[in-house]
Parts: structure tokens; C-alpha cells; sequence
């Protein structure tokens, strides 16, 4: 990828439905071999953007506020391109709200507050411009605990790109979608059967498989396994291996062992005290077998020794 990859349009958008005026696309090129790989780039000529090629999200002196209560302080780091980023720390440091602030899922939480810059793919997301259907349809999510829709498999992959507009080939995106999360062959003979019948670990695949079905860049995974026996949380993890690279990945994990097996990068957050109040703190961010391996900071030495020892 390069800068002349992105688009940054502000142009009101005539495809048939009302837009908002002086809304921002967000276009970036799919990854090789992304689901779908939509037509990427129609003006990139017009492209200002400045970024570093490899990364997709740079978060500047992020600061991160519910109420008057400081969850973040300060958190700088650059996610890099069809990397797998592990977040990783103790429990209530921030992570999944470091995590839902890349998407702007925070934004409907009273209170919530955020300083700093998070750039994605060289766009201030938080620009005031910014259209935030258009950052959840780059930028997928699947939470800690599977939630399927209570309607059939197939309607569960089916619904977000019919609601997109995507519905030439639905039938074959259903199924590069299933494929593509390796649930195909468990459902294929059972595609209008409610998913609500499916395993815990069939319905995390199969979330997984609604968030690529819409070809997003990114997906972030908040603790996706935490809720599965190991069995299903090795599935998971064999998965992210498959979808690394052709989707950037974001994963909260409290599993340091899942930690050092996914992901390329690892970031350690932890509570650190400032004037009265513990606030999360970005402590290391590097190389997963540094981290792991020969972490610079002892508080991330004692964190993943205790953890792992
Ligand atoms: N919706 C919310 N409203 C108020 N405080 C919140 C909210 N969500 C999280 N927090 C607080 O922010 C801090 C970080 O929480 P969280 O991001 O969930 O941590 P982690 O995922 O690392 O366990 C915690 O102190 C938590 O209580
Ligand atoms: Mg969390």
C-alpha cells in the first residue's frame, strides 16, 4: 500500500441514498486476498494523506475519559498493516476501551471523552466529518461473548451487506464469508437453522464470519476465546492465523499463552497510579517475542513472568 492508495473525499456521495453533507470516506485498498476486494481506489490523485505506509491506526497521546473518571492517559502507538496487535494487561487497565475507541464504539457511552488523536490510515477518526457507519463497516468488531442474531445462519451472515447494499452474490459472500471463518463445512447442510443452536464456539466463528462478510480492513477482537473451552478457543486461534494478513488485527486477550501464540505485536497496558487515581497506562509496546521474551520495562517483566511463571 501506499499513500496514493487512499481517498479522502469529502464530496457528498450520490449513490442513490441521502448521504450527509461533507462526509468523509474512508477508502483503503483490501488487503491480497480480503473477501470480496471491492473496487479499491477511483480518485487517488486527490489523495493529501500522509502516513507511515505499514500502519493503519496511529494513536497519539490518547487520553481517554468516562465522566470524571480517567480510564487512559497517554497512549501512543501504531498498528501496523495485516498485523495481528495483542492488547494485553490486568483486568480494568483500559483495554477494551483502548480497543472500541479504534472503531468510535465508545461514542454512545455517556461521558465518554477522548483526547489525543487516533489517525486511521492517515484520517483523524474522530474528525467531526467522519461518518461512523463508514468506520464500523472498515472496522469490525466481535465481542467477548458470541452474540448471533436470533435468526437463521445464513440470515446472520446475510443481513449487514443486504443492509449495505451488497446483495449481487449474496449466496456466494455467505459462503467465502462461512468458508473464511472455517465454519462452512459444520453448517453448510444447515444454513436456515437457527444459529442460536450452534456450539459457543460455532457462534464466535460465525461472528467472526459476519464481521468479514462485509470485507472490512480491520477487526477488532475483544477477548473473542474468553468464553470457550479449549477446544474452541484453539479453533479461534487457528482462525486468526488463517485471517492475519488479509485483515489487520486488534485482539484484547487476558491469556498471555494466546497472547504469544497469535500475535506479531504486543502491547502491555497496566494501572499505574497518578496523583490519587490508578489510570491505564500504555507501559511496553513491541515485537510479541520481546515482550515475552526480554521486556524492557520490570513492570512488564513481573506482569508476564507471574503470568506465564
Ligand atoms: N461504560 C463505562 N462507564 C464508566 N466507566 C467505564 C466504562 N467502561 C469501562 N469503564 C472503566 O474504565 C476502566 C477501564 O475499563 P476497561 O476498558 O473495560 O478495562 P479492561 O478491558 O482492561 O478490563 C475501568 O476502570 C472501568 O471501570
Ligand atoms: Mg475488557
Amino acid at each position: 500500500m501506499s499513500i496514493d492508495d487512499q481517498t479522502f473525499d469529502p464530496r457528498p456521495q450520490t449513490n442513490g441514498r441521502p448521504q450527509a453533507p461533507n462526509r468523509v470516506r474512508i477508502r483503503t485498498e483490501p488487503l491480497p486476498g480480503a473477501i470480496g476486494a471491492p473496487a479499491a481506489t477511483e480518485s487517488a490523485a486527490e489523495s493529501h494523506v500522509h502516513i507511515a505506509p505499514d500502519a493503519v491506526f496511529e494513536a497519539d497521546k490518547v487520553g481517554i475519559f468516562y465522566g470524571r473518571k480517567q480510564a487512559l492517559i497517554d497512549v501512543s502507538m501504531r498498528i501496523r498493516r495485516g498485523q495481528v496487535t495483542a492488547l494485553i494487561g490486568p483486568s480494568g487497565c483500559g483495554k477494551t476501551t483502548f480497543l472500541r475507541s479504534l472503531n468510535r464504539m465508545n461514542d454512545s457511552i455517556p461521558g465518554f471523552r477522548i483526547d489525543g488523536s487516533i489517525n486511521y490510515h492517515g484520517h483523524d477518526i474522530y474528525g467531526s466529518n467522519v461518518d461512523t457507519v463508514e468506520v464500523r463497516r472498515r472496522i469490525g468488531m466481535v465481542f467477548q461473548k458470541p452474540n448471533p442474531f436470533p435468526k437463521s445462519i445464513y440470515d446472520n451472515i446475510a443481513w449487514a451487506p443486504r443492509n449495505l447494499g451488497m446483495r449481487s452474490g449474496l449466496k456466494e459472500r455467505v459462503e467465502k464469508a462461512l468458508r473464511g471463518a472455517a465454519l462452512w463445512d459444520e453448517v453448510k447442510d444447515r444454513l436456515k437453522d437457527s444459529a442460536l443452536g450452534l456450539s459457543g464456539g460455532q457462534q464466535q466463528r460465525l461472528c467472526i464470519a459476519r464481521a468479514i462478510a462485509i470485507e472490512p480492513d480491520v477487526l477488532l477482537l475483544d477477548e473473542p476465546a474468553s468464553a470457550l473451552d479449549p477446544i474452541a478457543t484453539g479453533a479461534i486461534e487457528d482462525l486468526i492465523h488463517s485471517l492475519k494478513g488479509r485483515f489487520t488485527i486488534v485482539i484484547v486477550t487476558h491469556n498471555m499463552q494466546q497472547a504469544a501464540r497469535v500475535a506479531d505485536r504486543t502491547a502491555f497496558f497496566s494501572l499505574e497510579t497518578r496523583g490519587e487515581k490508578p489510570i491505564g497506562t500504555l507501559i511496553e509496546f513491541d515485537e510479541t517475542e520481546k515482550i515475552f521474551g526480554a521486556p524492557r520495562d520490570p513492570r512488564t517483566r513481573d506482569y508476564v513472568m507471574g503470568r506465564f511463571g
